[in-house]
């Protein structure tokens, strides 16, 4: 292998450099030359590009975001923007393509399988863990981490208020992001797809009302509900107007959004990013439609079908201790 590239793509999680990082520095070890494409895919549309040398990438492992910039790109979508990557991977004589990112980016990458012969590895990096094959994604510790100092100080305030609080967290379809937080911040309810499916809303309403009911009665003095993002009709304005019609229950709504992306990433995240990154270059000497992953602390290379395909779920024994305390 003499040529390897890199893009990081959709949406930034904290480590992204930290792959970046240990990719660059793998190269260099190896005699292999390194090209970072800018904002994902579309930076191999347009042919925007760097070769990347260790005195570039040595001081940016603690800082969150992504050195090579990031973006979706609707035209891998279309057979003519999947050709133009292929076509500048070609011009660049690439012989490998690391691709740092989340489902939609790996779906790119099975587009182009059809249109390049050069090997294809995938890195997982998302804050919203919703993976298979690989415990912990990329971001996703940081992100619980924000998540869970942030409303740690929303507690003091509801303490203070004596406040029901609804507080929005990230994770695009899925739960992890939720169930871990809310565990984390001892949140009196947590709702999220696992456990409130879109046909029991209803249910969901009139026990999340209850419970509310029963421990104002009980003078418990805050009351923190963890909403997962596009869960609830309206989000959370829309679970406060609910609780409000019904039952006449005041709430207020913080929706943490991008501060969960952002950040310097902890050390979980460095250490995965950084195995996570030597594994690619190692797996792209031999290997193609892969993704590195790490489950019970072993580093794997899965098909990223099977990555994509299944739904990873929320880990049963946080969903179970949460089952026991509510
Ligand atoms: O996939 C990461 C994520 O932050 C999701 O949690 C969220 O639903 C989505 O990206 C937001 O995407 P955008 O940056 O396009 O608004």
């Amino acid at each position: 292998m003499e040529s390897l590239a890199i893009i990081t793509s959709g949406g930034d999680a904290p480590g992204m450099n930290a792959a970046i990082r240990a990719i660059v520095l793998s190269c260099h070890a190896k005699g292999i030359k390194c090209i970072g494409f800018y904002h994902g895919y579309n930076g191999l549309i347009e042919d925007e590009c760097l070769t990347l040398t260790p005195e570039m990438v040595r001081p940016i492992l603690q800082y969150g975001g992504t050195i090579l910039k990031s973006a979706r790109c609707p035209q891998m979508h279309t057979d003519d923007g999947v050709k133009n990557v292929a076509k500048t991977l070609k011009r660049h004589k690439v012989d490998s393509l690391v691709v740092i990112g989340g489902d939609g980016s790996f779906r790119g990458m099975m587009a182009l399988q059809s249109y390049w012969s050069g090997r294809l590895i995938g890195v997982p990096a998302t804050i919203d863990n919703d993976l298979a094959c690989t415990d912990s994604t990329i971001g996703f510790s940081t992100a619980v981490s924000t998540a869970t100092h942030a409303i740690d100080k929303i507690r003091d305030t509801a303490n203070a208020f004596e406040r029901v609080f609804i507080v929005e967290v990230m994770g695009r379809h899925s739960g992890h992001i939720a169930f871990n937080v809310g565990l984390a911040t001892a949140a009196e309810s947590i709702l999220s797809f696992e456990n409130c499916p879109s046909s029991s809303l209803e249910q969901v309403k009139l026990s999340l009302i209850e419970q509310i009911q029963t421990q104002q009665k009980n003078n418990h003095t805050s009351f923190v509900i963890v909403l997962a993002e596009n869960l609830w009709p309206g989000g959370a304005q829309g679970l406060k107007q609910t609780l409000n019609d019904t039952a006449n229950i005041e709430s207020a709504v913080c929706v943490l959004g991008y501060i969960q992306r952002g950040g310097s990433p902890c050390p979980e995240d460095r250490i995965l990013a950084t195995e996570l990154g030597i594994e690619a270059v190692e797996a792209a000497y031999s290997e193609s439609g892969v993704m590195i992953g790490k489950e019970q602390g072993k580093l794997i290379r899965r098909c990223i079908i099977a990555a994509t395909e299944q739904k990873k779920p929320v880990d049963q024994a946080i969903h179970s201790v949460y089952q026991t305390l509510t």
